[in-house]
């Protein structure tokens, strides 16, 4: 089922995100990793909303976009590790099999954040979460729309 959010401000954004990590917090997956495939324009709010989710998981360091390095990772409490990939520059998902990808999503104490999830559409596990990001009239708008 889709649900549609508005967001009227980046503040607005990162708060959704930071109430989703603590949804996923409270309740740990038993099988592989828990996927945000994320899609979305180039300042739709993409690289937002991970460092929304960094927040609420509890990353200290700032979360910038990992553009050229694809994926970055992060430490999280009780052993479990974010993981953020950037496909933009990406036609398929190839050079993220070379990237350790099965081992990623295969382990239940990841949480994978994937900025343009549509360029690797292919290997993106079926039970991701789809997320995608519009841009609305407004400046500062944005439709959110999960699952
Ligand atoms: N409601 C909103 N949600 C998210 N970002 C917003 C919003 N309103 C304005 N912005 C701005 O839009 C830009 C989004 O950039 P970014 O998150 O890097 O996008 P993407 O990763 O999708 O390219 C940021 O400069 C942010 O401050
Ligand atoms: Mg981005």
């Amino acid at each position: 089922m889709k649900k549609s959010i508005h967001s009227d401000s980046l503040k607005t954004t990162q708060d959704i995100a930071k109430e989703l990590a603590r949804i996923i917090l409270t309740a740990p997956k038993k099988k592989g990793a828990f996927v945000f495939a994320l899609k979305g324009e180039l300042g739709a709010g993409k690289t937002s909303f991970v460092q929304g989710l960094a927040k609420g998981l509890g990353v200290k360091k700032n979360v910038l976009s990992p553009t050229f390095l694809i994926v970055k990772s992060y430490n999280i409490k009780k052993g479990r590790t974010l993981y953020h990939i950037d496909c933009y520059r990406l036609k398929n998902g190839k050079e993220l099999l070379e990237l350790e990808w099965k081992e990623i999503i295969g382990n239940s104490k990841n949480i994978v954040a994937i900025e343009w999830a549509d360029h690797v559409k292919r290997i993106i596990p079926k039970d991701a979460l789809w997320i995608s990001f519009v841009q609305g009239n407004e400046l500062t708008e944005r439709k959110i729309v999960i699952g």
